[in-house]
């Protein structure tokens, strides 16, 4: 029905009759002529109607905003002086012969045309008439990058040798530490199903069926407190793959992740920096540091000296650290940044945050006292600094200063010493401890395999046990997350044993997996990279529901389908449920 999209015509089609479908974006009438501008998926082109068709020129003026048409003109150039710069179709305008009404349209409940700086309607009522949002070109251009960089993954990928292998939805529950979806079974009720939180049992029941190279363009599901970077569907490009350590595992992703940078026009270079958990949370106080900022937190218990603050050098006889950033230009943030930042840090469960500048009257604010002029000439403090400090456990201070970090950069304006900043972070903890129960949990899952100059410590002392578990992480996102697995099935009991797990609920929860250890199991290890955050990241978005067609809000709810609902009480009689009030 088409020879041509609305947003590909150009000069060199000047002279042809084309045929155009699309959707009515604009329409202005000015007396015996009406210009629309017809959009579709690449973009607009300005149907004119002129007098010397008559009958066309009285359906074009009774078009309404939405209406689908079919329009059938000759491309022609603009008059001189009338071409638009800013659409690429903007030197042409097609002289309609003919027009036809192929789709009707309501009055849109949200504006789909919007003139310049308009603002975007509210965002709950987007994702309600989500068709229409879906409408917007930087929708368009944004799943379109996601269809690209797919191809892309799923092309590098299998030149790699790995085999694209779907892994059942109905399933049992993964540990990945979030909630399970459950969905009850009718064949058997009372049972239930799970979605799987990730392929991570199934691809490495793959590695010891022999598969040796898997991947999977893996949907998850978790149900679990969402933030703009978290939706409780989403896809990972998930890796597994056997025979291989930690460097073919980083190969594999940096080639993926360099190929995707490439296919939304960045070049990106590999191999990534590398950096072990504990300097990552000791130098930037995350295990997701953001690279491009500077801003490192120094320890400054060594200064600590006889004219320092009374609770800093109590502290400091506690074994307590102190932690302080010393941000240039930070003089001159006002008392409210300071505020702020203080705040920033108390969310942080940081008992406070202890602050103090250098100008030419010499270093002043609340803190200068306790920090007292030695250690404050220790610090080095030049002119224009600032240096804002915490004092307490490393688990509380650590991640505060890592807020307060990145805020300053926020309020300071920093300027990002590079664009694209990939890191490695390696050598996480095995282990950590529930921060409300105490009982010790796997920082990741249970699969993970310890350290080779750790596991002698597994008994002893499980928390100092480093684990084979890496994330790349870029300018302070974490993209992804994997590992090297455990294959002896007796070290993977005693992981279960440390976890306190009875050999029923290990039997129960992982009893499939144990057998697959058993039955021969190559090593492995593999990753996950968490395919919207890239795309989000990729596309310049702010948040993962502008790179998914159907996104949920962060109350996990799908509004345009109007989901979840309560079930019909049919339909929980087959199931024998029923919903307790
Ligand atoms: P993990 O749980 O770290 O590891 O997940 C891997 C990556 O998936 C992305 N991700 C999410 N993206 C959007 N919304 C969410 N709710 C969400 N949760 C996670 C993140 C994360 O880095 N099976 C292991 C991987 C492995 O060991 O191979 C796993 O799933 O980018």
């Amino acid at each position: 029905m088409r020879t041509h999209r609305c947003g590909e015509l150009r000069k060199v089609h000047v002279g042809q009759e084309v045929k155009l479908g699309g959707w009515v974006h604009r329409r202005r009438d000015l007396g015996g002529l009406v210009f629309v501008d017809l959009r579709d998926r690449d973009g607009i082109a300005q149907v004119a109607f002129g007098p010397d068709a008559p009958e066309v020129l009285a359906v074009a003026a009774s078009l309404t905003p939405e209406t689908v048409v079919s329009v059938r003109g000759l491309v022609a150039a603009r008059p001189v002086g009338q071409a638009n710069p800013e659409m690429p179709t903007g030197e042409i305008e097609v002289r309609a012969t003919a027009v036809e009404v192929l789709g009707p349209a309501a009055t849109p409940a949200i504006p789909v045309a919007r003139g310049k700086g308009e603002e975007l309607a509210a965002e709950e009522l987007r994702l309600r008439h989500r068709h229409l949002d879906l409408r917007r070109p930087e929708l368009f251009r944004n799943l379109e990058l996601r269809h690209r960089l797919l191809q892309r993954a799923r092309a590098e990928l299998a030149a790699l040798g790995f085999l694209e292998i779907e892994t059942p939805i109905l399933t049992k529950p993964t540990p990945e530490g979030a909630r399970d979806y459950l969905v009850p079974s009718r064949v058997h009720p009372g049972e239930f199903y799970a979605l799987p939180q990730s392929p991570q049992i199934y691809k490495q029941l793959l590695m010891v069926a022999g598969f040796d190279r898997y991947f999977q363009i893996a949907r998850c599901f978790r149900d679990e407190d969402l933030r703009a970077d978290r939706q409780p569907e989403f896809t990972q490009i998930d890796v597994e793959a056997s025979f291989i350590g930690v460097e073919d595992v980083y190969a594999v992703t940096e080639a993926v992740l360099v190929a995707l940078w490439r296919e939304a026009g960045h070049e990106v270079t590999a191999p990534f920096p590398r950096m072990p958990y504990r300097d990552a949370m000791e130098r930037y106080g995350s295990d997701k540091p953001d690279l491009r900022i500077g801003l490192e937190i120094r320890d400054i218990t060594g200064l600590i000296g006889p004219e320092s603050g009374e609770f800093l050098r109590a502290a400091a006889q506690r074994g307590e650290r102190v932690r302080a950033i010393v941000a240039p230009g930070g003089a001159a943030l006002s008392r409210k940044d300071f505020d702020q930042l203080t705040e920033d840090a108390k969310t942080m469960r940081a008992a406070g945050l202890l602050w103090a500048k250098r100008s030419p009257d010499g270093v002043t604010g609340p803190g200068a006292k306790a920090l007292g002029p030695t250690m404050a000439s220790a610090l080095g403090l030049a002119d224009g600094e600032a240096v804002l400090g915490c004092v307490g456990a490393d688990a509380v201070v650590l991640p505060a200063l890592g807020r307060v970090r990145l805020e300053l950069a926020r309020r300071l304006k920093l300027p990002p010493a590079t664009r694209h900043a990939f890191v490695w972070i390696e050598q996480f903890p095995m282990f950590e401890r529930d921060p409300e129960t105490g009982v010790l949990v796997p920082m990741h899952h249970p699969f993970t395999a310890p350290h080779p100059d750790d596991r002698a410590f597994l008994a002893s002392d499980p928390e100092r046990v480093r684990s084979m578990h890496y994330d790349p992480v870029y300018n302070g996102v974490e993209l992804g997350s994997g590992s090297i697995r455990i294959v002896d099935p007796a070290l993977q009991q005693q992981v279960f044993d440390r976890l306190g797990l009875t050999p029923e609920e290990v039997q129960q929860r992982f009893g499939f997996l144990l057998e697959g250890l058993r039955a021969g199991a190559p090593p492995h290890g593999g990753i996950a990279l968490g395919f919207d955050r890239i795309a989000m990241l990729l596309a310049g978005a702010e948040s993962l529901r502008d790179v998914i067609a159907f996104p949920k809000t962060t109350a996990a709810r799908a509004l345009f389908e109007g989901a979840p609902v309560p079930a019909r009480k049919e339909d929980l009689d087959v199931l024998r449920l029923g919903v307790a009030k």
